[in-house]
This record gives structure tokens, C-alpha cells and sequence, in this order.
């Protein structure tokens, strides 16, 4: 199954694909770690993305087109995946359906997770990250047992440099500017269901799941 995770920042792509990869044995591709590998790497690909990651704004268009022609060229994609994050524009998604043209198969579903800003702004500022093992904490629902330490090696947690405040007004900014047109575009395809996802992770996932069986069965 090829399946496209959309929606604002902080909507719950992430968790949601990594659920979702987990139950249906496929792949879980986001850019955005893809990136911030990079960044973290120093590798040429992170030099060139930084200053946008930094500011919130989108990385350009061909530098992310060429990631993921790329884990085509790898057989990444063979047996279906979940991409997280990509497209967050026309061109991307024009570029992406010419991928899946060339490798002879189709999208089966765009998700689109809708969440209020204020949810957003919320999330994001709770979240939390241990640089060394990469578990993930947000205040107040998922706290660590010692403040600010991680409960698996006792790193102390970072906060990702996009998700303070300003930023994510920028990046909330940004997806309504330049990612929401790709709602349309994927809706006129007839490929777009949404789902309401300011509730709970796991009801979240029992809606995606339910929607997935219903398309499996068409
Ligand atoms: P990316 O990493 O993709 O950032 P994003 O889309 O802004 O998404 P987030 O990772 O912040 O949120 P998410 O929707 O995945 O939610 P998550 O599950 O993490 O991209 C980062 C940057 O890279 C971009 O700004 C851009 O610069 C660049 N980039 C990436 N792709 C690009 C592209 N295609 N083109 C150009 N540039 C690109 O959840 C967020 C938090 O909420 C977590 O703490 C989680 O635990 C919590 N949470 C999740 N679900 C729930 C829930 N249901 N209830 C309560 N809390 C929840």
C-alpha cells in the first residue's frame, strides 16, 4: 500500500506513521528526519538545508524531489510505504506522481490529519527529544520520571530548534500558504480522506486503520 501522511505541523504524521508502518509491515520514509539527519551529519544535503529547517521555511523543491527519486532508485518504495511529509507542494507532488508512473504503481490514499492551530501550538510546545536514543516526550501527557532527563539513558532532552514558539507560527504560516493547495490537488484526484485527529494517539490510529480497511476492500 502507498499511503501520503498530511497535514500542519504537529498534526501527528510522525506518530501516526510510525503506528501505522508498525501495523501494516511497510516502510515509514519522513523527510523531515531524513533532514534532520543531515543537519546533524553535516553532510552536503544538511549544509543546504539548515538555514530553512532553522527558520521554519520549506527546503527547495529539487533538493527533496532528488531524496526521494532517490529512495525509489534504492527499491525503498518496492512494496509500498507511508511518506511523512512529502509533498508539501505542486511540484513536489507533480514530481511524485511522474515516480510512481515510472515505477509502475499508484497512490491509494492521502491522509490528511486536521487539527486546530491552537492543538498544534500546544504540541509542539510540550515536545522533547534525548539527542542520544531519539525517545520522544511531551509535557504533560508524556513527562519523563526525572525532569528534563531522559528515562532510558538520562540524557538530558533538547527541544527541536523549530518547535519554539515563533517558528512554529512560521511553519503554521507556511503550510497554509504553500502545503494546504495540495489538499485540493489530491482531493480532485479523488485520493483524499481526512480524518480528525485533535483526539487521543490511539483513537487516532483506530480511524486510520478503519479507513485503510475500507480501501483495501474497494
Ligand atoms: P517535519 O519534521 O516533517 O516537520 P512537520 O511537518 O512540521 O511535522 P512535525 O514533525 O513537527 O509534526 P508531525 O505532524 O509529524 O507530528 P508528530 O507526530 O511529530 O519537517 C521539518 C522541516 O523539514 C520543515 O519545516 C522543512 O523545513 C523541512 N521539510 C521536511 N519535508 C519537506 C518537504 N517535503 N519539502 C520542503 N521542506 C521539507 O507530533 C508532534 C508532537 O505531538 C509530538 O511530541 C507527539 O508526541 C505529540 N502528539 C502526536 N499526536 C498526538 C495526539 N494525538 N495527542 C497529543 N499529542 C500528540
Amino acid at each position: 500500500m502507498n499511503l501520503i501522511f498530511l497535514g500542519p505541523p504537529g498534526s501527528g504524521k510522525g506518530t501516526q506513521a510510525r503506528r501505522i508502518s508498525h501495523e501494516l509491515n511497510i516502510p515509514h520514509l519522513s523527510t523531515g528526519d531524513f533532514l534532520r539527519e543531515a543537519v546533524r551529519d553535516d553532510t552536503e544535503l544538511g549544509k543546504k538545508a539548515r538555514k530553512y529547517m532553522e527558520a521554519g521555511d520549506l527546503v527547495p523543491d529539487d533538493i527533496i524531489i532528488e531524496l526521494i527519486e532517490e529512495k525509489f532508485r534504492n527499491g525503498e518504495l518496492n512494496n509500498g510505504g507511508i511518506l511523512d511529509g512529502f509533498p508539501r507542494t505542486i511540484p513536489q507532488a507533480e514530481a511524485l506522481n511522474m515516480m510512481f508512473e515510472k515505477h509502475r504503481t499508484v497512490i491509494d490514499k492521502v491522509i490528511l490529519l486536521a487539527v486546530s492551530d491552537q492543538e498544534v501550538i500546544k504540541r509542539l510546545s510540550g515536545r522533547f527529544y534525548c539527542p542520544t536514543c531519539h525517545a520522544g516526550y511531551n509535557y504533560p501527557v508524556q513527562v519523563p520520571r526525572k525532569e528534563g532527563l531522559c528515562d532510558k539513558d538520562g540524557t538530558k532532552l533538547l527541544r527541536r530548534h523549530d518547535d519554539e514558539v515563533d517558528v512554529v507560527m512560521n511553519r503554521l504560516d507556511v503550510y497554509k500558504k504553500q502545503t494546504a493547495s495540495i489538499v485540493d490537488f489530491y482531493r480532485r484526484a479523488n485520493k483524499l480522506s481526512e480524518i480528525k485527529a485533535d483526539d487521543g494517539p490511539d483513537l487516532i490510529s483506530e480511524r486510520i486503520l478503519k479507513l485503510l480497511t475500507e480501501v483495501k476492500q474497494v
